[in-house]
């Protein structure tokens, strides 16, 4: 057995192992020959005396079988020979992540000598979007902490960065088609600590946006790491960011600021205003420009329906499309929205707070809080995909005491709908919301091992998950972690017992949430 998380769908070791000890020979297909440098650049690293001969006592060939699934993969190591076996460069991707976690090294920090042992292992995902959320609207995290989070996401095989660069508190793409989103909106004055019910604030204004040669930049840096980069631009409610650069996009063109406080803030696009379509519209076309993936998030949770009622642009939109009252603006919203983002070739998300009727079966929904289990799997028979993100199991940003490890590792996605099967399910996504994290140690201690414990939902089939295996792969994983620098939660923290999960509730809205990185310390 290995020590890989997420856990190999099919692993065979043969209790022998293959040294490195006469050189070792690289050779590789035509379209394997990008991966080929990686395996080079990945030995070196991990075995700096390693010697590349031809004539070396290991080859390590790049094959390919067309037949594999795309991001799948074989290792096949034995006698001499090992074989990375995959359709395209997802799957060798993979392959190299996996041989790496498999290569041993000797002699210490020389690592002087290099072997791998002889096993077979076929793999292939459980779920084809397994996603990271990062949401830097909040708190703003920059290109190194991104790039090196995609590091950390490869090595767990997650292939989608959710990238959440516009809410309430801050707009973090530079803008030439509206200026003011790059000097207004994505600077804020302070920033609220200790939870949504504290009047303590950092002190500190806070600022920050990508450029756009960083997002290109970071969107090919994921491209490398198998990594598709899924933008979210919030609309139409949590946009305070951006109403305060161009109030009268609102329902009453009241100016306010960029928000310093976190919590629905009940601010809002008018969904009854032509000029609200006509913004998106230019602005969807520059995010579109910078993006290449072909889903794009557009928010749509929170929406501020209350405001809606009192508009006078909003009721005549309800009238005039025989709408039942404001509720009804959501749907007719996400679809103009969503038909203008598929004539620019994209597919739309949103977080489904519920399940609204009427959004256009094209539009997919990430499922954060419980829904109808039976009114889920009628969508799923009717077309709709869905990403699992559930709120009590997933969601990063939330204390070890509300969601101990094991609740996040033993959630199974499928359970949101009756009597579906993976095939009704696009994938899974962590989120991590940033509104209580606002630096590295922060981050680190949430994501990990969470990110771990999530990426075995999203890649291992059920029946080869097990808490028990799990968490003592996770301890041979912690020397990896920390070559890299990742300051994981430790274990005390991770499992807090019963009495600390039933203040869970009390916790997220009263106390400091920087408690529990203080603890982890100790
Ligand atoms: C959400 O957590 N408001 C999607
Ligand atoms: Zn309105």
């Amino acid at each position: 057995m290995s020590d890989i998380i997420p856990k190999p769908n099919s692993e065979q070791f043969f209790g022998e192992d293959i040294y490195f000890d006469g050189g070792v020979g690289i050779s590789a297909c035509a379209e394997a020959e990008s991966a080929a440098a990686k395996l080079k650049a990945l030995l070196r690293r991990v075995c700096p005396s390693v010697i590349f001969s031809d004539n070396g006592n290991v080859s390590i060939k790049l094959e390919k079988d067309a037949l594999l699934p795309r991001e799948g993969y074989v290792v096949d190591a034995r006698a001499s020979d090992i074989v990375l076996t995959a359709s395209g460069s997802e799957g060798w991707t993979y392959a190299l992540v996996t041989l790496e976690r498999l290569l041993k090294t000797e002699g210490g920090d020389k690592a002087l000598s290099l072997s791998c042992p002889g096993c077979h292992i076929e793999d292939e995902p459980r779920f084809a979007y397994r996603a990271l959320m990062l949401d830097e609207a909040r708190n703003f995290f920059g290109e190194t902490e991104v790039k090196r989070l995609l590091d950390l996401m490869c090595l767990y095989k997650l292939n989608v960065l959710h990238w959440h660069l516009a809410d309430d508190q801050g707009y973090r793409v530079e803008s030439d088609v509206y200026p003011l989103l790059t000097t207004i909106s994505s600077h804020r004055n302070d920033t609220q600590v200790g939870g949504i019910r504290s009047d303590k604030f950092r002190g500190l204004a806070s600022s920050g946006y990508y450029t756009k040669n960083q997002i290109r930049n970071i969107v090919e840096y994921a491209k490398e790491r198998n990594i598709v980069v899924v933008p979210e631009l919030e609309m139409p409610s949590h946009c305070s960011a951006i109403l305060a650069a161009y109030p009268h996009l609102s329902c009453t063109g009241e100016k306010t600021e960029v928000p310093t406080t976190f919590g629905t803030l009940h601010r809002s696009f008018c969904p009854g205003k032509q000029t609200t379509y006509d913004f998106l519209d230019k602005l969807l076309d520059e995010w579109c420009e910078l993006f290449p993936s072909s889903l794009f998030h557009i928010g749509g949770d929170e929406t501020a329906g209350s405001l809606w009622k009192q508009c006078p642009d909003c009721r005549k939109t309800i009238a005039d499309n025989g709408l039942g009252g404001e509720h009804e603006l959501l749907p007719l919203f996400v679809n103009r929205i969503a038909e203008m983002l598929a004539a620019k070739g994209k597919l739309p998300v949103i977080w489904a707070d519920r399940l609204p009727r009427g959004v256009r079966k094209f539009v997919t929904y990430t499922a954060w809080l419980p829904l109808d289990r039976k009114a889920v799997a009628a969508e799923i028979s009717s077309g709709r995909l869905f990403i699992v993100a559930p709120y009590d199991r997933y969601y990063a940003g939330q204390p070890y005491c509300m969601i101990p490890l094991k609740k996040t590792y033993d959630f199974e996605p499928t359970s949101i709908a009756n009597g579906s099967t993976d095939a009704g399910f696009f994938g899974v996504e962590m989120p991590m919301w940033t509104e209580w994290v606002y630096d590295r140690v922060k981050l680190d201690f949430n994501l990990f091992p969470r990110l771990c414990a999530f990426a075995e939902t999203a890649w291992t089939n059920a029946q080869h998950k097990s808490w028990h295996d799990f968490k003592k792969r996770w301890q041979a994983q912690k020397p990896t972690l920390d070559s890299l620098g990742v300051g994981y939660a430790k274990d005390k923290l991770t499992d807090p017992g019963a009495f600390a999960r039933n203040k869970g509730a009390y916790i997220w809205k009263n106390i400091d949430q920087y408690d529990e990185v203080r603890k982890n310390d100790k």
